[in-house]
């Protein structure tokens, strides 16, 4: 039993993406500590974010190839633990503590984190209990300075620069491939069609390739404005992609996705029909079942009054992506990262502008948006 009084690691996180950074953390770690065990637990999801992280296999599969491209593949003392994606709800660090501490009874515990996370662990749940319990082992960032009376913790040699995981799970829904994760964690996000693969890969097929780049460019816009439109990243990503998955149908076939009475109150502008029948494509061949998501694509051309704030975001991101070439789209999109709301009822206004100047019929929806708007104005 001399083995157990070696330490054990324990090291939560999303790992969604698991990234060069989470392995160097480990890796200092292990050279540091020297552990018994070091467990990675990737989290069922956080108390902190409002993302639903991919599934724990698929995050499992990138932890493998993240850990063998570091070279820690091999490592028996390294494991990835089900512990916390295995009660499938939000489990608090404590209680993962909790269950590595009656795993390794004798053993000291350590639990791993960058220096970022210092300043909210007292806001975490039983704080003295986890410092009773286990020690934090801490990567301090690039910059971090340590101040006094602050919360006790063990730092690992060197300096551990932060990844953002929002800024890298926003490049992966562009299919791009970061440097910043390994090969081998790209590999599996490939074969496995992680981060919507399966849908860009349907829509590079269903597409001009300059209505697959307008489609891009409204979803990196739509991306980069979601916390501002108060969505959460990945239903901004689902519902810009596919928000002119329908557009290079033929008219007829648009026309006949669409309800019946949307379709026939289209007569003005049948372009339009894409829309509906987007939304319909999109249950039907992408599988798409969240309400808001179906909304933001069925409304993207036309607005209407109380649409949510995936809608919104869609609505504005389809008007003011870079890919725009009218003078309007670049001054919507700058003041949409100053003042979102503001940003909207300006691209509503372009919208009808063009429009009117295009002959004159504005669907009915459009107008009620705008009324809507003016309504809130005046109240
Ligand atoms: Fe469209
Ligand atoms: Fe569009």
């Amino acid at each position: 039993m001399a083995q157990e009084k070696k330490p054990v690691v324990i090291y939560g996180g999303s790992f969604d993406p698991p990234h060069r950074g989470h392995a160097a953390l480990a890796a200092a770690a292990l050279r540091q500590l020297r552990p018994a065990a070091l467990y990675l637990v990737p989290g069922f999801r956080t108390p902190f974010k409002d993302y639903r992280p991919v599934p724990f296999a698929d995050r499992a599969a990138m932890l493998k190839a993240a850990l063998s491209g570091a070279g820690l593949g091999g490592r028996s003392e390294v494991k990835i633990s089900s512990f916390e994606a295995g009660l499938r709800r939000v489990v608090y660090t404590w209680e993962t503590v909790a269950h590595f501490s009656a795993l390794h009874p004798r053993a000291p515990l350590y639990f791993l984190m960058g220096s970022d996370c210092l300043a909210g662990f007292p806001g975490w749940r039983r704080p003295s209990y986890l410092l009773k319990n286990a020690r934090l082992l801490v990567g301090l960032r690039p910059g971090f300075s340590i101040g006094r009376g602050g919360v006790p913790f063990t730092a690992l040699a060197g300096r551990f620069p932060e990844a953002d995981s929002t800024a890298l799970r926003g490049e992966l829904f562009l299919g791009r491939r970061p440097s910043r994760l390994q090969p081998g964690v790209l590999e599996v996000i490939r074969a496995r069609e992680l981060y919507l693969a399966r849908e860009r890969k349907l829509l590079k097929a269903a597409l001009t390739p300059r209505r697959y780049a307008h489609t891009l460019s409204a979803t990196g816009l739509a991306l980069r404005l979601a916390a501002a439109a108060g969505v959460p990243q990945q239903k901004a990503a689902a519902a810009a992609l596919l928000h002119d998955c329908a557009r290079d149908l033929p008219a007829a076939e648009q026309l006949r996705l669409c309800p019946p009475r949307t379709a026939a109150a289209l007569r003005e502008a049948p372009v339009l029909a894409h829309a509906w029948a987007g939304a319909a494509l999109a249950k039907k061949k992408y599988g798409v079942t969240d309400p808001e998501v179906l909304e933001a694509i069925s409304l993207h051309a036309t607005g209407a009054p109380g649409m949510g704030p995936l809608a919104r975001l869609v609505y504005l991101a389809d008007l003011a992506n870079e890919g725009r070439s009218f003078p309007e789209a670049r001054l919507v999109r700058e003041l949409a990262f100053l003042d979102f709301p503001a940003a909207f009822k300006a691209a509503n206004y372009v919208k009808l502008v063009y429009a009117f100047a295009g002959g004159g019929w504005v669907h009915p929806l459009s107008v009620g948006l705008w009324n809507s708007l003016q309504e809130k104005k005046r109240s």
